[in-house]
């Protein structure tokens, strides 16, 4: 019996441009990518390659010129908004370099919301979150808002955020990139150690060659397309 294995994630033959003037830019170009379950994928590449276009249209967040993006194998291009936005809330979590925590909630709460959009009763979503909170290291920061927590506490938070749904895939466009590098070293340890505990793949753009090098596998984005791979 052959099995088709069904991927984390999946795209194939992925294109954005973006239009300038008269003129287009060609971003991605023709990007294919496949991901394993509990994968750690860097993506490096200069400023302006096209990383954060590439995590945006993964994410679901973008709509491409061309080509599909699976997650567990359901097509995220051929999905209704709602379909996508449940899968989003369900299968995907997103980290930002600045963690978009939303300043007028706590830690806890901020890490309670994704859960409570996607309609879990309210104690069981603080439960949840209280329990991700402590595996960050930061239960005794719960009712911490953002302006009571240093940068990479923030960063955590936002990681437990991420993680609170447990979702497939996390995608994190350059978490570490305003931290300095102890600070950014413990929010790779605590990605890859979170991660293999709860069996979620990662995405990580980084500029970060030597925290790159730490990852199961990194591309490199040249020119709207993978230059090298390795594995
Ligand atoms: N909304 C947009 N409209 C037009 N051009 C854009 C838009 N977003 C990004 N770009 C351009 O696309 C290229 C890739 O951007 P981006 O994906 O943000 O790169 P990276 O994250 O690798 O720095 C850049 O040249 C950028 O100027
Ligand atoms: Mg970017």
């Amino acid at each position: 019996m052959s099995e088709t294995p069904v991927y984390v994630l999946e795209c194939r033959d992925l294109s954005k441009s973006y239009r300038q003037g008269p003129q287009r830019l060609l971003v991605l170009d023709n990007v294919n990518l496949q991901l394993r379950q509990a994968e750690h994928l860097a993506i490096v590449g200069r400023s302006g390659s096209g990383k954060s276009t590439l995590l945006h249209l993964l994410g679901g967040l973008t709509d491409s010129d061309q080509g599909t993006v699976l997650v567990n194998g359901i097509n995220l291009t051929a999905a209704s908004a709602s379909e996508r936005a449940k899968i989003r809330n369900q299968k995907i979590g997103f980290v930002y370099q600045f963690h978009h925590l939303l300043p007028e909630f706590s830690a806890l709460e901020n890490v309670a919301m994704p859960l409570l959009l996607g309609n879990m009763e309210r104690r069981f979503a603080y439960n949840r979150a209280e329990k991700m909170l402590e595996s960050v290291g930061l239960l005794s920061r719960a009712s911490h808002r953002q302006a009571e927590l240093s940068g990479g506490e923030r960063q955590r938070v936002a990681i437990a955020r991420a993680l609170v749904t447990r979702p497939a895939l996390v995608l994190a466009d350059e978490p570490t990139g305003n931290l300095d590098s102890e600070s950014a070293e413990q929010v790779f340890q605590l990605m890859r150690a979170l991660s293999q505990q709860h069996r979620t793949a990662f995405i990580v753009v980084t500029h970060d060659e030597s925290m790159a090098n730490t990852m199961h596998r990194s591309l490199r984005l040249v020119d709207g397309k993978f230059s090298d791979q390795s594995s």
